[in-house]
């Protein structure tokens, strides 16, 4: 296991797959490296991949006013991706470029020992929860491994897309407080719902 600087110097100058040779920046993830809550979506998009920083295009701006309501700010928890650099044209990651970055997601796990890791998004869930996830039917859901609770929420993108989805995305964020409150033991997620 590597330290966070060996980490994120690996992940920088990395050249596994093939994606290495489009991305403007790695996007390594960020947040608190201390979290007890951890977000993984699917891959940086454009605006991730010209800032080198996760979540800041559209749907992550959407996704900071809902974990909001919950009084979830970035300082509090630690948010990343599947793969670390852009897929061209936003395309979901293929399995062989989430095969060449998941160690480093698994070494950023077992740095920060988050007691729950939600998936944003069925390609995250399909990869982290189990193979034949059904994003419909089980967000929202509880599933612990290995001492980890774990549940997938809608992707903000497919929420921006739909907005029929969000009254069921809305009753996620109250369960994923309730899990906050039952099993972390710091002081957040406690407001307002
Ligand atoms: N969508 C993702 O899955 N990840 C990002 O970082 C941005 C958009």
């Amino acid at each position: 296991m590597l330290n966070w600087a060996e980490l994120e110097h690996t992940c920088r100058s990395c050249q596994k797959c093939a994606l290495a040779e489009t991305r403007h920046n790695v996007v390594f993830g960020e947040g608190n490296r201390e979290a007890e809550v951890m977000f993984i979506g699917e891959g940086p998009g454009e605006q991730e991949d010209l800032t080198g920083r996760p979540f800041v295009g559209r749907a992550g701006q959407f996704l900071d006013e809902m974990l909001s309501i919950i009084d979830l700010d970035r300082s509090q928890y630690f948010i990343g991706n599947m793969v670390k650099c852009r897929p061209p044209q936003n395309r979901d990651p293929l399995n062989v470029e989430m095969d060449a970055c998941i160690g480093y997601l698994r070494n950023q796990v077992a740095l920060i020992r988050p007691k729950i890791i939600v998936c944003l998004g069925r390609v995250a869930a399909i990869r982290l929860i189990r193979e034949d996830f059904k994003i419909t039917k089980e967000h929202g859901l509880w599933f612990e491994k290995a001492g980890t609770w774990m549940m997938a929420m809608y992707h903000p993108s497919a929420l921006l897309r739909d907005p029929r989805k969000r009254p069921e995305a809305f009753e996620d964020l109250k369960t994923l407080q309730a899990k906050i409150r039952e099993v972390c033991t710091h002081t957040y997620g406690q407001n307002v719902l």
